[in-house]
């Protein structure tokens, strides 16, 4: 049966059911005029009276809305669209302050339409439909005619998969200047608190590492403050029934496609129901919303599974994939490249370049990225940033002529640039001084000795894109890094009048956003790989006009397997950079195996950050080989159906696997990271595959699906603690690959 998107208004009820084959949403009119939530979860039958699931009881300390009666009040209600300072004490999703003083707002249902497909959101990134019949999308209108502002909750559900987007936009139709004053994107209630909240939280060089704990009563809060989504929090959080686990059970993923300051959190009340809220972040949020003046919310993406985190996760997975990253690149396989950042820093010629690139060429890469240091006069981190010419002394034919030597010897050639920022002894910064963000008369605090430069500005855009146009114009460049390197201080734009000071951090992201739809638009074939001093901005906003993203400054592979594990529970294989780099490990001082550090990066982008000139012949001759083979499987590992195993957070071995859309192949990679004497017998139970086939490995094994999957691929290491004549020996930090085929009926 083809799957279908059903949005069912019941009139008599006022009742409106969204559901697929897997999810149900239910929300009705309160009979307060207000819309409430009935239920969200696991799909159900549609009937025409839902209106007994609205939970009503006399509560002594209850405030109450009706002055006759004593049960209905807003505390005890799931509401679709709480505000301040109502009945409900929860904390609100809306708060307008009006010209009068107050906050009070009374939205009340006023219609609904339905559109095929999806609506787009003006200026911001969103999931989407290619076509109408994947989605349905109900509008549902509420109007506070006090305050003259009307709501627009934007429901869209997919019509495969527990897929639910929804935003939030606010019009001014009154006569009055209103201030909005938090606009979360995202309200959800539930009905218990039986959940484990599970967070990607780190830091710079240890990002998205997975942190989980049980609700309770009060407030968890994750966010950004600082400009961008951050190390510290991704936008994204699950809460899983604590019986769930990766291969089954309820789970619930929500996820901000925003780059900025934001805010998720989940709010348990005294009788356990549980608030999601997830938007903007409204400490310093104020956005001035004039007479007939419109403020569109981001968008937040639920994704609901019963097949664990893992069927959570391949929700995301798709939807990011397919829905929401763009263009030319969506659906490639990506070039393997090689940067030259931890090869040499800023110290480098032309002609070194040019060996790097060479020995590059030789092994199979595809790709050449000069990274940090060519333009301006950046020979370090204290000068350049906002100069985007070519430094004549290092690149004497300019990007053009570099380009098109790299071309000659058989590669692409990619570039790095960091628009938003500005040092000081720069050029720019020289003829432009106020278009930092800058408090007048405050200290100006700087990260790496840079400044960020005011994207709230139309003026700031404009002149970083025709800089970085005039590059991309005029050299053959096939690849951008676009870095982001310090999070934003003394947030204030010298143009924006003092009541709308707190617009800055939002109008500096729509900015960004300007400036990358205007570059990817002019230049549709580059691949553009967004960076925040790694993954400072890995989220979903980055990921609609940058289909991938540094994952992390460490390129040490054992700590990058905790950080590609907790990356993969929202984001897909396809989209993160990852790349192979030089031991001594430079952020960790690690030595691990040259196999090992190329088997966590091939379930990534895949590339080499090093100088290769630098490795010994069989080194070399082992590169080749990884190259050959990343080019035979990158399909397959950056497209194919992602599945995590065992995970880096649990135990000393990691493993996760990779499997084709017909289950005729698929991809373990398994990681041990210490050795072990006397060691257990192991085995790794797979996922999705065929039961039924028989499917042969790449080390002379073969079982069946449902072998595979119920006792598990043997991983027992009999070399640990001893060494035979003929291996190497067994070290730390060792890891397998295992390709396995179907095997064709035929031949069984
Ligand atoms: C950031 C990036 C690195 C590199 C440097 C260059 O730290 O994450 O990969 O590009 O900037 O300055």
């Amino acid at each position: 049966m083809k799957s279908e998107t059903k949005i069912i208004y019941h009139e008599e009820q006022n009742v409106f059911h969204l559901y697929n084959e897997e999810v149900s949403y239910i929300m009705m009119v309160l009979p307060d005029g207000e819309l409430g939530q009935l239920y969200f979860g696991q799909r159900i039958h549609d009937k025409e009276d839902f209106s007994y699931l609205l939970e009503l009881a006399p509560r002594p300390m209850s405030s109450c809305v009706f002055p006759e009666a004593k049960t209905f009040s807003l505390e005890q209600i799931k509401l679709e669209l709480p505000t301040y300072g109502s009945s409900d004490y929860r904390t609100p999703a809306v708060d307008i302050l009006q010209p009068d003083g107050s906050r009070i707002l009374d939205l009340q249902y006023e219609g609904y339409r339905i559109e095929r497909g999806k609506p787009k959101l003006a200026g911001l990134p969103a999931t989407y439909t290619e076509n109408p019949d994947e989605a349905k999308t109900l509008i549902i209108e509420l109007h506070d005619q006090k305050a003259g502002v009307k709501a627009e909750i934007f429901y869209t559900l997919f019509a495969v998969g527990g897929l639910l987007a929804k935003s939030v936009r606010y019009r001014n139709v009154g006569q009055d200047t209103l201030r909005l004053q938090r606009a979360m994107s995202f309200c959800l209630d539930l009905p218990d608190a039986d959940y484990d909240w599970l967070q990607l939280s780190g830091a710079w060089a240890r990002e998205r590492h997975v942190k989980s704990r049980p609700l309770e009563m009060g407030i968890i809060s994750i966010g950004s403050r600082r400009g961008h989504s951050s190390h510290e929090h991704n936008p994204f959080v699950v809460l899983k029934r604590p019986s769930a686990t990766e291969q089954q059970g309820e789970v619930m993923g929500l996820s901000l496609v925003y780059s900025g300051n934001f805010q998720i959190q989940a709010e348990v009340d005294a009788h356990h129901t549980t608030r999601i809220l997830a938007g903007i972040h409204p400490e310093n949020f104020c956005w001035v919303l004039e007479p007939g003046d419109d403020f569109q919310t981001p968008e937040a993406v639920m994704a609901y599974s019963t097949g664990g985190l893992n069927g959570m996760s391949q929700l995301f997975h798709g939807l990011y994939q397919k829905r929401l990253a763009r263009g030319y690149w969506r659906d490639r396989v990506r070039p393997i490249l090689i940067n030259n950042w931890e090869a040499t820093y800023f110290d480098f010629t032309e002609q070194k370049l040019l060996q790097i690139a060479g020995k590059a060429k030789e092994c199979g890469v595809e790709l050449f990225v000069l990274d940090d240091g060519w333009f301006g006069a950046r020979c370090s981190d204290h000068a350049g940033l906002g100069d985007w010419t070519p430094n004549q002394q290092r690149l004497p034919e300019g990007i053009h002529g570099l380009a098109e030597r790299i071309e000659a010897l058989g590669m692409k050639f990619g570039l790095w640039f960091e628009p938003e920022m500005v040092n000081m002894d720069s050029d720019l910064y020289r003829t432009h001084p106020d278009w930092i963000l800058a408090t007048p008369g405050r200290r100006q605090s700087h990260g790496r000795f840079q400044y960020v430069l005011d994207f709230s500005r139309q003026e700031v855009v404009d002149n970083i894109y025709t800089q970085m146009a005039a590059i991309l114009g005029d050299a053959k460049v096939s690849y951008v890094k676009w870095d982001m390197n310090r999070s934003i201080t003394e947030c204030y734009s010298a143009v924006l009048p003092p009541e709308r000071q707190g617009e800055v951090f939002h109008r500096y992201i729509l900015g960004v956003y300007d400036l990358y739809e205007r570059l990817t638009t002019r230049f549709p074939e580059i691949l553009f790989e967004s960076c925040s001093s790694g993954g400072g901005r890995f989220d979903p906003g980055m990921l609609y006009y940058a289909p991938q993203a540094w994952t992390s400054d460490d390129s040490d592979a054992i700590e990058r397997l905790k950080i590609q594990y907790g990356t993969s529970l929202c984001y897909p294989v396809s989209s993160m950079g990852s790349h192979v780099s030089v031991i001594p490990n430079h952020q960790v001082n690690r030595n691990t195996p040259l196999h090992t550090r190329a088997n966590v990066a091939y379930f990534g982008t895949f590339g080499y950050e090093l100088d290769l000139n630098k490795l010994s012949a069989e080194e070399i001759a082992e590169v080749k080989q990884q190259i050959r083979f990343m080019k035979e499987h990158r399909a397959l590992l950056q497209f194919g159906t992602f599945y995590r195993l065992c995970s880096p957070f649990e135990g000393n071995e990691t493993a996760w696997m990779v499997v084709s859309p017909d289950k005729q192949q698929a991809i373990v990679g398994w990681y041990r990271t210490l050795n072990q004497v006397n060691a257990d017998f192991t085995r790794v139970k797979l996922c999705g595959l065929q039961p039924d086939i028989l499917y042969k490995n790449d080390h002379g094994e073969s079982a069946y699906g449902d072998e595979l999957m119920n006792l598990g691929l043997i991983t027992t290491d009999v070399t640990a603690g001893e060494i035979p004549s003929d291996k190497k020996p067994c070290t730390d930090f060792e890891s397998r690959i295992y390709v396995l085929e179907a095997v064709d009926s035929a031949q069984q």
